[in-house]
């Protein structure tokens, strides 16, 4: 399976993502988490993305660009991927579909979480990451005041700077001028599965699951 889980902030591409890698043993390529990881480790790129990401902007699409096509070269992402955040502009959707046609691949479905902008705005104000490896926890204000540890490495729990309200609804904006477009551009391509992203976690993961059986017995069946 080549897949792309495309929703705004806070939609749950990297919740959804997560069982996706346990359901088909396939690796989730997440550009966000990518970038993080680059500036966790002080490199040149690190540097070069933080002011966008701080701004709640997008990175420019010719790094973007190179940094996923390296990636979907790996030989972990051979039998498949889940693209978790790219492409979030046209451009870069048409970068992606002549980089797979390139490699002879191509994508099995998008799976786009639909969920309201106050509904977003709320699950990122809860949201705290892990400084280490951007795992995901929810918390309530009282919660917050003693944050735990990470169940998966023992890091730090934090608030992403970009998880700031301001910056949420400049992401949101950004989302509706630049990626929004992208709905159609795979609804021309047949590809796209719009799901209620508003549904509970196992709610939208079924739905998900069952969708992609669907897919997968209609390719079977060609
Ligand atoms: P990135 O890290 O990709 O951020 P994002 O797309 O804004 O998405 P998030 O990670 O905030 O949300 P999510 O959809 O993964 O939600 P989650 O599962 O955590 O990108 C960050 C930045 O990097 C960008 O702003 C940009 O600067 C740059 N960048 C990255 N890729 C780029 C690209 N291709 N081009 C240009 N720039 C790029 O869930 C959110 C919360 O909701 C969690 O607390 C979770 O527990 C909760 N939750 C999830 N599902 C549910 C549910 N069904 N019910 C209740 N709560 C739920
Ligand atoms: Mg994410």
């Amino acid at each position: 399976m080549n897949l792309i889980v495309f929703g705004a902030p806070g939609a749950g591409k990297g919740t959804q993502s997560a069982y996706l890698i346990e359901t088909y043993r396939i690796p989730a390529i997440a550009t966000g988490d990518m970038l993080r990881a680059q500036r966790r480790a002080g490199t040149a790129l690190g540097d070069q993305v933080k002011g966008y990401m701080d701004r709640g902007e997008l990175v420019p699409d010719s790094l973007m660009v190179d940094i996923t096509k390296d990636r979907l070269q790996q030989s972990d992402a051979r039998d498949g991927f889940i693209l978790d955040g790219f492409p979030r502009t046209v451009a870069q959707a048409e970068a992606l579909d002549a980089m797979l046609d390139q490699l002879r691949r191509r994508i099995d479905a998008v799976i786009y979480l639909r969920v309201s902008r106050q509904v977003l705005i709320d699950r990122l104000s809860h949201r705290y990451s892990c400084r280490t490896c951007d795992a995901v926890y929810n918390f309530r204000p009282d919660q917050a005041r003693a944050l735990p540890r990470c169940t998966v490495d023992g890091g730090e729990l934090y608030q992403r700077p970009d998880d700031h309200p301001e910056i949420v609804a400049r992401r949101i904006d950004v989302f509706l001028k630049h990626t929004a477009p992208l709905i159609d551009y795979y609804t021309a391509q047949h590809k796209l599965e719009n799901i209620d992203g508003q549904m509970s976690v196992a709610e939208v993961r079924a739905d998900i699951t069952r969708r992609l059986a669907g897919i997968r017995k209609g390719a079977g069946s060609r």
